[in-house]
């Protein structure tokens, strides 16, 4: 089995920061070796196979991004990553984990949905990768299997009150996927906007001749995410299933989880870098020589981004800090501008929905420590650790920690990194992240106790990455 000695570096946990060495024998973490001490007695430095040299740099958990859509058909075409370009990227970034969506659409059936994810993943991931289920149909049929995915390491499944005619469910089948999902102790997560009143804003918006990417983020108003957070929350109350709000980028459906939980509902949001970065004015609104009015269309996603002038981005960060929200995850669905967001030329509502990021999240997030947004600590948390116990992944996951997967990141804080579509590693044509300067660099890379990123090369291998079979998330009582 190959030794790995990481060297003089900060160890930096959810809980604080130690200086020690780390030794990786074969896949795990055996030991933190303190300043002055050997472990067992032995001088490592000679003994061990590879040494990486960490002194004046951070030693973190993997990244664990869990909210990808590889391969996600969508809007008349497909996310443009595969498993192969996006976990490759990922782990160009520090992420070593990732938690895709393996897709029911309405009409389909449960197992074929995942046994086409698990075609599309198998042999092709560059780090470990893990499925949630979308629920795009609520049936006997469908809520018969809930038990097997939980069998299948699937603890968590997604519904979404939006999107009506491809996924959107209804309030009486929402409602009995989370009876199903109390029982089985699942995770549920939700896409918590009201759909069918979208869907009619939006249509009134397209006969007025208000067609540009703009009025994507104007048909999708934020009192539709508040109004839908609380229904999600109550449908939760009543049923005992404990809920995960997925990409929250209102202010007013923060306040709606934050209440909840403070009247002690065991309800968790997560929001996304563009949520806290980006905006409806600056993004949305965007008018380049080469697109036109057209150039909004790089951050149509959904939530949309929100209006700065009303404060979203820095409630974000905010909630962040007090543990409203609890982590952050990409939401990774990149599209095209050429060929796949241009389906939506003429009207905003035939642009595929998303944004490309699951290089960029360590960074951006890194950034919000620079900046003052948030700790070191609370970086490592809200990137790794919570999402490693939300899922039920602590232990192996999201941990510097013997016994734990040796995933591990060196991270740079002098160093430097400029985001551009001209060098990233993700399979898109525009980056809704250019010339975003970072004040910090990802330098190595381990995936289970293999150097896959080191000193700008990538090492890593096609089928790297095995399937995470998950446990229950470890926030339920
Ligand atoms: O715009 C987004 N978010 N696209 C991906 C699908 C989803 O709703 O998460
Ligand atoms: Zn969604
Ligand atoms: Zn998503």
């Amino acid at each position: 089995m190959t030794t790995t000695l990481i060297t003089g570096g900060t160890v930096v946990s959810s809980t604080g920061r130690t200086t020690a060495d780390v030794l990786v024998d074969g896949e795990k973490v055996v030991a933190l070796i303190a300043p002055g001490t050997t472990a067992l007695g032995t001088d490592l430095t000679t003994a061990v196979d590879t040494v990486v040299d960490a002194t004046g740099k951070y030693v973190i958990p993997g990244g664990i991004d869990a909210h990808t859509h590889f391969e996600l058909p969508f809007g008349g075409t497909e996310a443009s990553d595969s498993f192969e370009s996006g976990t490759r990227a990922a782990a160009w970034g520090g992420t070593t984990s990732v938690i895709d969506f393996a897709v029911q659409t309405t009409g389909t059936k449960v197992p074929d949905g995942l046994a086409t994810w698990h075609e599309k993943a198998a042999g092709n991931c560059a780090i470990d990768y893990g499925f949630h289920q979308i629920l795009g149909g609520v049936d006997e049929e469908s809520l018969a299997y809930m038990p097997k995915l939980v069998d299948e390491g699937i603890t968590s499944y997604k519904m979404f009150m939006a999107y009506p005619g491809v996924f959107y469910s209804d309030d009486g089948q929402i409602l009995r996927a989370m009876q199903k999902a109390a029982e089985l102790g699942m995770l549920t997560m939700m896409h918590a906007e009201n759909g069918p009143a979208i869907d009619v804003l939006a249509a009134q918006l397209a006969e007025a001749g208000k067609t540009t990417p703009y009025y994507h983020g104007i048909a999708r108003a934020w009192q539709m995410e508040e109004e839908a957070t609380h229904r999600a929350i109550m449908l939760s109350n009543l049923t005992g299933a404990p809920l995960y709000v997925v990409h929250v980028s209102a202010k007013q459906a923060v306040a709606q989880l934050a209440a909840a939980r403070d009247d002690g509902m065991n309800v968790f949001g997560e929001t996304c870098p563009q949520y806290l970065y980006l905006s409806l004015e600056e993004q949305l609104g965007a008018s380049s020589d080469e697109w036109g009015a057209f150039e909004g269309a790089k951050w149509v996603c959904s939530t949309p981004l929100r209006s700065r002038a009303e404060g979203h981005q820095d409630h974000m960060w905010q909630a962040l800090r007090t543990n409203d929200l609890q982590m952050v995850s990409t939401d990774h669905c990149p599209f095209c501008m050429k060929g796949q967001k241009e389906l939506g030329k003429d009207d905003f509502r035939k642009i595929p929905n998303g944004i490309g990021s699951v290089e960029h999240r360590m960074d951006l997030l890194y950034q919000g420590v620079v900046t003052g947004e948030i700790t070191l600590e609370r970086w490592v948390e809200i990137t790794s650790t919570t999402p490693a116990r939300m899922f039920g992944l602590y232990g192996r996951k999201g941990v510097i920690a013997p016994g734990a997967d040796a995933d591990i990141v060196v991270y740079d804080p002098k160093g430097h990194t400029t985001i551009s579509a001209a060098t990233h590693h993700m399979n898109m044509d525009h980056s809704a992240w250019e010339g975003f300067e970072i004040d910090g660099h990802v330098d190595t890379v381990l995936s289970r106790g293999k150097v896959i990123v080191d000193g700008g090369e990538y090492l890593g291998a096609k089928g790297d990455g095995k399937y995470l079979k998950r446990d229950l998330t470890q926030y339920l009582v």
